[in-house]
């Protein structure tokens, strides 16, 4: 199923099986690999995307480094460091809108045409999915303004529950007060 407008599309998927100029990954700052989208990645990938990666030094929260894409139908892997939610008064919105700032600053470095996030910091590292998915699609919707070079950018969720609450920000849905509880 997917909810599409114009070059932004919800899908719900594996964002392993996506073919794209780049995929991004939802990694940890050591950039080693992990569970969650990382792990699914890595190994997807295969080992030579964590050597690649041990080439790359540690990624602070809210930074975005490119690897090639080995196994993966992607070509690139951009893999960006999320901040773990500690109750929204660190500055975590901040970081978070940071990382889709990030990616994209990449994508127009590389001169990338398709690109599909993962929602990002929403699993192991708790971001409340109603407020991740409205900085999710704020940053996206700016970034597409900005680089009309960018054909597709793809939001891939893992379940229908978060595909429901993406389409639900995405329509322009306000926050439900006190979050669904995710
Ligand atoms: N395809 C798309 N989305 C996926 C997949 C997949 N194959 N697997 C998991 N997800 C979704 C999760 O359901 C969640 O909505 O990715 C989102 C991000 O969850 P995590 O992967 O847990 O990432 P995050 O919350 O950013 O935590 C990052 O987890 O895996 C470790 O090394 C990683 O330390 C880092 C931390």
């Amino acid at each position: 199923m997917s909810l599409s407008d114009s070059r932004l599309e919800l899908v719900q998927g594996d964002i392993t099986k996506v073919t794209a100029d780049a995929i991004v990954n939802a990694a940890n700052s050591a950039l080693v690999g992990g569970g969650g989208v990382d792990g699914a990645i890595h190994r997807a990938a295969g080992r030579e995307l964590l050597e690649e990666c041990r080439t790359l030094g540690r990624c602070p929260t809210g930074e975005a480094r490119i690897t090639q894409g080995y196994k993966l139908p992607a070509r690139h892997v951009i893999h960006t460091v999320g901040p773990v939610w500690q109750g929204g008064g660190r500055g975590e919105a901040g970081q978070l809108a940071r990382c889709y700032q990030s990616v994209f600053a990449l994508v127009e470095k590389h001169g990338l045409r398709t690109v599909a996030f993962p929602s990002i910091s929403t699993g192991v590292y708790g971001y409340p999915l109603e407020k991740a998915s409205r900085i999710a699609l704020r940053e996206i919707r700016a970034a597409l303004e900005r680089l009309p070079s960018v054909e597709k950018v793809t939001v891939v969720l893992f379940t229908p529950w978060d595909l429901e609450v993406y389409r639900r920000a995405l329509a322009g849905e306000p926050e439900p007060e006190g979050g669904l509880g995710r």
